[in-house]
C-alpha cells in the first residue's frame, strides 16, 4: 500500500488570542486527520499566544500592524489588502479565521469566497457577535454549541457547515459553558477543513451540502 498524501491544502490561519482552535489544526494536521499544512500564522496583536503556539511547531507568524493603517481613510481596506498580500505570497488556498478578533472586508472576502472559514461559539443565526456564550444562557437556552461557516460580509453570517450542540447546566456560567463548547469547536474545525480537503463541500446558496453524505448524529435533548 502506498503511504503517499493526497495534494494538502495550503492554510492560513488569522488568529488574534490564546490559539486553542489553531493548536487543534495543528494536532489534526500532524495526526494527519487533516490532509493540511499551515503556511502562515497572521495576528493583529503582537503578542498572540497564536504567535506563540506556531512558533514551537516551527510554522511561519505573520504580525501584521494595524497601526500602519491607522491614518489612512480606507484603513480597515488597507489592512486586508496587507493581509491579502501575505495571502497570495504563500499560494494559501483556505483561510480560518480563529479567534480573530478583526471583521474582515470585502478585500479578503471576494478574494476568498467560500474560501475563507470562521467558527463562532453559538448555534447560529443565533447569537452572532461577542458574548455568545453569555447572552445564550441569559436567554434561558437548554442547548448551546459551536458553528462553523463560511465568511462572508456579514458578521457570523456566511453558510454553515458544520454545527455541534452542547447542553445548558443550570449553574452554568458563561466560563463554564465557554469550555464545554470549546472542546467541541476543537473537533469540529478541523472535521471542516478535512471536508474541504475532500472537496466536499458544496455551496448552494445559503446552504452548505456535504458531498456522498455525512451519518446522522443523535438527538440532543436538554435537560434529558
Ligand atoms: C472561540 O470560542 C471561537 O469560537 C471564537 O473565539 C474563540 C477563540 O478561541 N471565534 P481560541 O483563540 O481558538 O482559543
Amino acid at each position: 500500500m502506498s503511504s503517499k498524501r493526497p495534494h494538502l491544502v495550503r492554510l492560513a490561519v488569522l488568529a488574534s488570542g490564546r490559539g486553542s482552535n489553531l493548536q487543534a489544526i495543528i494536532d489534526a494536521i500532524e495526526a494527519r486527520r487533516v490532509d493540511a499544512t499551515i503556511v502562515a500564522v497572521i495576528s493583529n496583536k503582537q503578542d498572540a499566544a497564536a504567535l506563540e503556539r506556531a512558533r514551537k511547531h516551527n510554522l511561519r507568524g505573520i504580525f501584521v500592524d494595524p497601526k500602519l493603517f491607522a491614518g489612512q481613510p480606507d484603513n480597515r481596506e488597507a489592512y486586508d489588502r496587507a493581509i491579502l498580500a501575505v495571502l497570495q505570497e504563500h499560494d494559501v488556498e483556505l483561510v480560518l479565521l480563529a479567534g480573530y478578533m478583526k471583521i474582515v472586508t470585502t478585500v479578503l472576502v471576494n478574494a476568498y469566497t467560500h474560501r475563507m472559514m470562521n467558527i463562532h461559539p453559538s448555534l447560529l443565526p443565533s447569537f452572532p457577535g461577542l458574548d455568545a456564550q453569555k447572552k445564550t444562557i441569559e436567554w434561558g437556552c437548554k442547548v448551546a454549541g459551536c458553528t462553523v461557516h463560511f465568511v462572508t460580509e456579514g458578521v457570523d453570517e456566511g453558510p454553515i457547515i458544520l454545527q455541534a450542540a452542547v447542553p445548558i447546566l443550570d449553574q452554568d456560567t458563561p466560563e463554564t459553558l465557554a469550555a464545554r463548547i470549546l472542546e467541541q469547536e476543537h473537533k469540529i474545525y478541523p472535521k471542516a477543513v478535512q471536508l474541504f480537503a475532500e472537496g466536499r463541500l458544496q455551496v448552494e446558496g445559503r446552504c452548505v451540502l456535504i458531498k456522498q453524505g455525512m451519518p446522522m448524529g443523535e438527538a440532543l435533548i436538554s435537560p434529558s
